[in-house]
């Protein structure tokens, strides 16, 4: 069966055209080695915040109009990573959500960054985030979820103001089978990507073979969870459908109301999809944006501006992935010398129809950057690290 599976993964790589794309993702695992990486600061100025409170906040969320960041955190990732392939045995502490309050920089770091209190989640412990989208309308927040028993995407009700997370319910479905980020279409809609078919749990060669070739059978899925809203706790089935096929969907966000642009980090790519009007169950492939990293994350600034985190070093990032759970250990345990390298680096930067790329940050002095959002109106952005200690905040 699986012999058989890895013979048509084969044929398809030799059949399709892209062995020359191949070629170039390849090339920039020699060009952008750390040791030839040329870095660049297009930030203003730029501190990193919080390195011992939080670590591993992969996502960001900027809700410009209250000048706040919705952070999930998630330090059981050390250990736990479906998508990368980390099931290490031992307590797996789980994620966290928290709030950043970023429009008041005179405060203290004990007074701007608070963790929410969940309740009513029975999920708690089981709780490794990927990807969020929020509702500002109805303050309801949508998180992939990396659950042991079987993946979703947990609904809450946020109350900014009491800094509190009420679990609404899961979200589940055969086709959210490894859910990494979300793009609300309105209040009963979204698209989420499952960045491959076959998952590292159940088949890791399969799973390398279909990263490393970068075979188109990552989904883009929408989700009509309108069943769901009626009655969170009533288990009815939501409805979902695949489509897109991409290679490593990851991020992805609406850009206006008839693009929307997926991340496939394989190919160091970044797709737009034209909305189809009578049915947003289907997207049509419009263009290919190329970048020189592995795209991973992206937001859309309130000007327009596509903003995309990612990996420009895929072997320093494994690494990095790799060793986390020992260089992060207690404190008191003497750590091997390899911790005192610098981590995988980061990049980061913005896209316009008009403008084309413009880079931000290369660097790793803020390692492994994931999500980048900005806050156009005080001038100022987050840059969050897959497995980084605290965050990045920017200010133009
Ligand atoms: C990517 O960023 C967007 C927008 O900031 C967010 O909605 C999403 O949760 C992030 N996804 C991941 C996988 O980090
Ligand atoms: C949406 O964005 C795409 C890509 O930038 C652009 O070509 C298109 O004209 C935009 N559509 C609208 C309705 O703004």
């Amino acid at each position: 069966m699986v012999l058989r599976a890895a013979l048509v993964i084969l044929a398809l790589a030799v059949l399709s055209p892209v062995l020359y794309e191949r070629a170039q993702t390849l090339y920039l695992f020699w060009k952008n080695a750390p040791e030839r990486l040329v870095p660049v600061d297009n930030f203003g100025s730029y501190e990193i915040k919080f390195v011992d409170r939080v670590r591993s906040c992969e996502d960001a969320l900027v809700l410009e109009p209250e000048g706040v960041s919705i952070l999930a955190c998630d330090p059981g990732r050390e250990r736990w990573n479906t998508v990368m392939g980390m099931f290490l045995p031992g307590p797996l502490p789980s994620a966290e959500l928290y709030i950043y309050d970023y429009k008041n920089s005179e405060a203290s770091d004990e007074e701007t960054l608070k963790r929410l209190q969940f309740v009513d989640f029975d999920v708690q412990d089981d709780f490794h985030t990927l990807g969020m989208a929020y509702d500002e309308e109805t303050s309801t927040l949508f998180a992939a979820s990396h659950r042991h028993d079987q993946p979703a995407i947990e609904v809450f009700k946020l109350d900014l103001a009491a800094y509190t997370a009420r679990h609404l319910g899961s979200i589940q479905h055969p086709l959210i089978h490894g859910p990494n980020s979300i793009a609300l279409i309105n209040g009963h809609e979204l698209y989420v990507t499952n960045n491959n078919h076959f998952l590292v749990k159940d088949n890791p060669i399969l799973n390398k073979l279909e990263t490393y070739l970068g075979l188109p059978l990552g989904t883009v899925v929408h989700v009509d969870f309108s069943s769901f809203i009626a009655d969170p706790r009533g288990g009815h089935p939501v409805q979902a459908t695949v489509a897109a096929r991409l290679a490593f969907a990851n991020g992805i966000e609406l850009l206006n109301s008839t693009t929307v642009a997926v991340a496939s980090t394989s190919r160091a790519s970044v797709y737009l999809y034209t909305i189809s009007p009578e049915s947003p169950a289907k997207l049509a492939y419009a263009t290919q944006i190329h970048v020189p990293f592995l795209v991973d994350n992206l937001s859309v600034a309130s000007d327009g501006r596509l903003m995309m985190a990612g990996h420009p070093h895929m072997p320093s990032l494994v690494k990095f992935t790799k060793s986390r759970h020992v260089c992060n250990g207690s404190p008191e345990e003497t750590k091997p010398d390899y911790c005192a390298d610098p981590g995988a680096p980061s990049w980061a930067a913005e896209w316009t129809e008009e403008g084309g790329l413009k880079n931000l940050y290369v660097g790793t002095e803020y390692p492994s950057s994931a999500t980048i959002a900005r806050d156009v109106k005080r001038g100022m952005g987050i840059l969050s690290g897959l497995y980084a200690k605290g965050i990045m905040v920017w200010r133009d």
